[in-house]
């Protein structure tokens, strides 16, 4: 009988019990047993990321999907719940588990201001607006208000942090970069110790339980410095500038054990970044010792052609070759993994490569605990919109003060509570889509009551004594602001919410409606200009009718930061991220150029002092 015992114990071991399911065991061994038992099939099948259209639980478990994204505004169903959320991405979870092996699945989201897509989220000011706060610690506390939301739905991974170094603002995405400063942007990379946890051993990829998300480094690298800001254009330049520009934010990312990277579409001196194995892999990989998965960046493979997708079979052959580990196909999957699989039959991709991929998307998955807790924990449902308060200091903290009076002697600001009548005016006073920008909701961004928060007007409303009348009109004519009676007027206005390549833009004026506002108001009363924008824009030739300017770049849902400062409850501390140019033509125009001739220098931003 112990004989019987003894050889069904040593039969069992002959069959390797599932080491990889031991929680006792180190990782890299749970990695490497995991990893011996797979076939060609289902290690392909972890490289391959879908979108959520395509995705159904059979799926996954028919070609052993590794992973599921939702796109910009890709969600289970208008104003889906956080319930219909998780039960969406558990019931995907339940295809993962239902596999031989029962690798879970990594479900990944654009949680860039918040947890975006979703409504009723904490939207946060856009990252140029956090740079200008400057604040190691806020972006942290964000980070770790982010996860709680991305988690209430049962995601968890954000394609986030974008570490771009936006060298021109005309560029689409200027906004999603902290700061033109490298410096200042690698500072701000303390968000992913709050998306992810500290990790306890630096470098290496880190997921601190159930209340974290595996965070993303983005875009890998010299996203931020194409020709003109054209969106996924080229960047020129030496690896020396390269390095100290835009891969500085990278070492301190890696330090602090972000899981994944996303390579970049752009070109680095006219090779796409997606077939660069020299920078993926000799430089990243090796160099760097990133030791997490390398993603693509939504068809960026199919992109490495002109025009994309000419040659599918080239692009996932230089891609994988260089090292991108998982891809984000995201609709056409059969023929992602239709050309992978043949690729590596015939003996043009390695195995090795394949095995170097799925060994690092294994190991986060298993420092994730997606082995452990591939569900939704329900005690979190109740985190979606949880964080306003901290998103309201946020916004007080990102405001730059341009400019207070025509003459210092005689500041407009803090603005007086007790004023009998106030106008408040134009096309971003009122108008919650406006003020969050783009990546709010659906990709592009939109008008209007779009999700919920506060308007930068409520928050005025709200701010000011019983006995002030605030009037709102969103374009006034200058006759009727010269016979209204007021005190003083608030014009807010900025740029429309764009995202991407639709936000590229080479006149940076602002627009026309938003000019004639402050013309027609602020001709006719004391006023000051409140600028919604993802970037500097030309200001210079309307600020000599202005009294008083502040930039509060795109703020999020929550307007009554706003309030808070303006009315002098707290003072400004925001120094802006960016140089304010005079005029395009002095583009591109950096802090440290040695032609430097702002209208406002990187990091100016005025106190308002006691009044
Ligand atoms: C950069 O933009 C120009 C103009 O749109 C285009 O012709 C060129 O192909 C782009 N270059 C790259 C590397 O994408
Ligand atoms: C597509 O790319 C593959 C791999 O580089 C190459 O062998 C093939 O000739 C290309 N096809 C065409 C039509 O150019
Ligand atoms: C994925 O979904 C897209 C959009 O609905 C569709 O066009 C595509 O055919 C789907 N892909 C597959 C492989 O079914
Ligand atoms: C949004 O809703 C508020 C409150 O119902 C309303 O006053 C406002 O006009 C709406 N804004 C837009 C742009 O539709
Ligand atoms: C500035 O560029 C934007 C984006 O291309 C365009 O929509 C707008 O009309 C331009 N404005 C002016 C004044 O040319």
């Amino acid at each position: 009988m112990l004989l019987l015992l003894l050889l069904l114990a040593f039969d069992a071991s002959l069959s390797r019990a599932a080491l990889y399911k031991d929680t006792s065991q180190p990782i890299h061994a749970r990695v490497q047993d995991l990893l011996s038992r797979m076939t060609l099939e289902e290690k392909i099948g972890q490289m391959t990321q879908i979108e959520r259209e395509n995705a159904t639980g059979s799926v996954i478990t028919k070609y052993f999907i590794g992973s599921v994204l939702s796109g910009g505004g890709s969600v289970p169903a208008p104003r889906a719940s956080a319930a219909t959320w998780a039960a969406f991405v558990d019931g995907l979870q339940d295809g993962a588990l239902a596999t031989r092996l029962g690798i879970p699945i990594i479900y990944g989201i654009d949680a860039v201001h918040g947890h975006n897509n979703v409504y009723g989220a904490t939207i946060f000011p856009h990252n140029v607006g956090l740079g200008s706060a400057g604040d190691p610690d806020l972006v942290k506390r964000i980070g770790a208000a982010t996860a709680l939301e991305v988690r209430a739905t049962g995601i968890q991974y954000t394609f986030a942090p974008c570490v771009a170094v936006c060298r021109d603002p005309r560029w689409g995405r200027c906004f999603e970069s902290y700061s033109e400063h490298p410096e200042l942007v690698k500072a701000m990379t303390t968000i992913i110790s709050g998306l992810q946890g500290e990790t306890p051993a630096k470098g290496v990829p880190y997921v601190g339980g159930s209340s974290k998300v595996a965070a993303c480094s983005k875009h890998y690298v010299g996203d931020g410095g194409t020709r003109s800001g054209i969106n996924e254009n080229n960047t020129v330049g030496s690896y020396k500038r390269l390095v100290g520009t835009h891969m500085l934010p990278y070492f301190d990312a890696i330090d602090k054990g972000v899981s994944t990277v996303m390579i970049s579409y752009s070109s680095w001196n006219g090779i796409k970044m997606h077939k660069n194995r020299h920078l993926i892999t000799d430089i990243l990989k090796k160099r760097l010792r990133f030791k997490g998965f390398v993603i693509s960046d939504w068809q960026g493979i199919d992109r490495i052609t002109n025009p994309a997708g000419a040659n599918y079979t080239y692009s996932v052959l230089v891609s994988v070759t260089a090292g991108i580990d998982m891809i984000m196909v995201p609709y056409e999957y059969t023929k992602f993994i239709d050309t992978l699989t043949s690729l590596v039959k015939q003996g043009f991709i390695s195995l090795d490569r394949i095995d170097d991929a799925v060994r690092r998307i294994l190991f986060v998955k298993f420092t994730a605990g997606l082995f452990e807790h591939p569900k939704s924990d329900s005690s979190y449902r109740s985190q979606i919109g949880a964080h306003r308060d901290l998103a309201r200091e946020a916004v007080r903290k990102t405001l730059v003060l341009l400019k207070n009076g025509k003459n210092a002697k005689y500041p407009l600001l803090p603005l007086s509570k007790t004023a009998s009548k106030i106008l408040v005016a134009g096309s971003h006073a009122n108008n919650l889509g406006n003020q969050c920008g783009g990546w709010t909701i659906t990709w592009q961004g939109a008008s209007g009551n779009t999700t919920l928060g506060t308007t930068i007007l409520q928050g005025i409303s709200n701010t000011v004594s019983k006995n002030t009348q605030v009037v709102y009109e969103e374009s006034p004519s200058s006759s009727s602001v010269k016979g209204g009676g007021y005190d003083f007027a608030i014009v807010v206005v900025g740029e429309p919410p764009y995202a991407e390549t639709q936000g590229d833009n080479l006149n940076l004026t602002i627009p026309q409606d938003g000019a004639n506002t402050i013309e027609s108001v602020c001709s006719s009363v004391k006023c000051l200009v409140i600028l919604i924008s993802g970037r500097p824009l030309v200001v210079a030739p309307h600020l000599s009718s202005m009294d008083a300017l502040v930039a509060a770049w795109l703020p999020g849902s929550e307007g009554q930061g706003i309030a808070d400062v303006i009315f002098g409850d707290y003072d400004f501390q925001g120094k802006s991220s960016r140089t304010w140019f005079k005029s395009v033509e002095q583009l591109p125009m950096n802090y440290g150029d040695v032609e430097y001739d702002p209208l406002f220098p990187f990091g100016y931003g005025l106190k308002m002092g006691k009044k």
